[in-house]
């Protein structure tokens, strides 16, 4: 589908974001080990998080949905079955890296495919570590999908994360669930720790010794109820739009604000955007808070604050819509973000293109991108390459476009954000009619 937007009113009201995909994922496959039915409510509607759910069923699992819960009955640690299929996990690393921990330490075999996207995303990050914990894996030439997994006994290793990965840190902690001993995992760069809180609500031990993680094997894993907070990197994008369009004013109710997490909103706040957030709670180890964020154009004649090392890593799924809100206010470089080339796209690439298609000025580094600021996008034809955050970063830039964007393969939008296009088009208060008379037949 393309989706054409053009620029127009304020964003206005509410919106509900989807769960954290992250927290879903990880929710699911643990409530999968646990004994007993457990209930996720605000489970992720998102494709991946279905891409999860589709595993797991392929593993025997039974899962029902009712509203916005999912439950899921696990059978404990070692109550998967052998699947009689492929598991497709489409269009997710998450479920593939993660779930690959879990198969690995598991007595029967099994193999791991994904999309045409997922079957270029590097492996070898999940195979090397795995086989050093005696795990049998093997891929396409390259460490490139799908995995066959011969299950193995698993012994406990130490290995410091070559790259800052939440997917390999908690793939090597899943695996460790199935160790002879404890699995220490190090980690140079904090990266979002989902994993090891929901281990922690399930009933494993995690322990922390400075930048080790370490998991105690074969724990007795319990059913629980818990409830998913809002996706602060889909929130991004409606932040970073209210940002930019004169006379926005938007609630984000209970958004997971993690302090792995959060640090978009320290960012933003930084750079001089006006969002804050308010009722903060915290509900099983996961912080939330509503997020309230209104125009100020004050912010815009500044350069943004550079985007290097470790917040690099901290942001790195809300680059591609920072980079948008770069070129608006006085630019903005990132660096060390090779990861971003090897993601659901080349986002780098993606960003620099679509960008310069615009019409803006933005370089090119092998590790990033800088972009000038303070300069009037040109609506176009935006290629999404089929990357999620890619279309929904470019829709923000064509509210801020002269004419017409049109964004390819839009519906890619729904691996992270169902509904995101209908949430953009009901905050746009006056623009209802226009945007489905821009978009006939959706
Ligand atoms: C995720 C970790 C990050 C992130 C991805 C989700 C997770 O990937 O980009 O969207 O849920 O663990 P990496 O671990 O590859 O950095």
């Amino acid at each position: 589908m393309i989706y054409a937007i053009q620029a127009g009113g304020p964003l206005r009201g509410a919106v509900e974001c989807p769960g954290d995909k992250s927290i879903s994922h990880r929710y699911a496959m643990l409530a999968a080990l646990a004994r007993g039915e457990s209930e996720l409510r605000y489970f992720a509607g998102s494709e991946d998080c279905q891409s999860t759910l589709r595993c797991l069923r392929g593993l025997g699992m039974k899962i029902r949905t009712e509203d916005t819960s999912v439950f899921i009955s696990g059978n404990g640690l070692r109550g998967l079955k052998p699947p009689t299929a492929l598991l497709d996990a489409g269009n997710s690393g998450t479920t593939m890296r993660l779930l690959s921990g879990i198969l690995a330490g598991q007595s029967f075999d099994s193999t791991l495919s994904g999309d045409e996207s997922l079957s270029g995303r590097p492996m070898r990050r999940i195979i090397q570590p795995l086989s050093l914990m005696g795990a049998r894996i093997s891929s396409r030439e390259g460490g490139l999908p799908p995995l066959e997994i011969t299950g193995s006994n698993l012994r406990g290793i130490r290995y410091a994360l070559p790259v800052a990965s939440a997917q390999v840190k908690s793939c090597l902690l899943l695996a460790g669930l199935y160790a002879d001993g404890v699995t220490g995992v190090g980690e140079k760069v904090a990266t979002r720790d989902h994993t090891e809180i929901a281990l922690r609500q399930f009933g494993g031990t995690v322990r922390y010794r400075g930048n080790w993680i370490e998991v105690e094997p074969e724990p007795a894993l319990e059913a629980r109820r818990l409830e998913i907070p809002g996706d602060l990197s889909g929130a991004a994008f409606f932040i970073v739009a209210a940002a930019l369009v004169p006379g926005s004013e938007l609630l984000l109710p209970r958004v997971g604000l993690n302090p792995r997490r959060r640090a978009l909103i320290d960012y933003l706040d930084r750079a001089g955007v006006r969002v804050w957030a308010e009722n903060e709670s915290e509900s099983a180890g996961e912080a939330r808070g509503d997020l309230r964020v209104r125009y100020d154009p004050a912010f815009l004649g500044k350069r943004l604050p550079p985007i290097r090392a470790e917040l690099t890593a901290a942001l790195i799924d809300e680059i591609p819509v920072l980079a948008v809100l770069g070129s608006q206010a006085g630019g903005l470089e990132i660096r060390d973000a090779h990861e971003l080339r090897v993601k659901e796209s080349d986002r780098i690439a993606a960003v620099v293109a679509n960008l310069c298609a615009m019409g803006a000025e933005v370089e090119e580094h092998p590790d990033g991108l800088t972009v000038t600021g303070r300069q009037r996008l040109l609506g176009t034809h935006v290629e999404t390459k089929g990357d999620h955050r890619i279309a929904m970063a470019f829709a923000v830039a064509g509210l801020t476009a002269s004419g017409v964007t049109a964004i390819n393969r839009a519906e890619c939008a729904d691996v992270s954000f169902p509904g995101f296009y209908d949430a953009l088009a009901r905050a746009r208060s006056d623009l209802q009619p226009q945007s489905s008379d821009l978009n006939p037949g959706n």
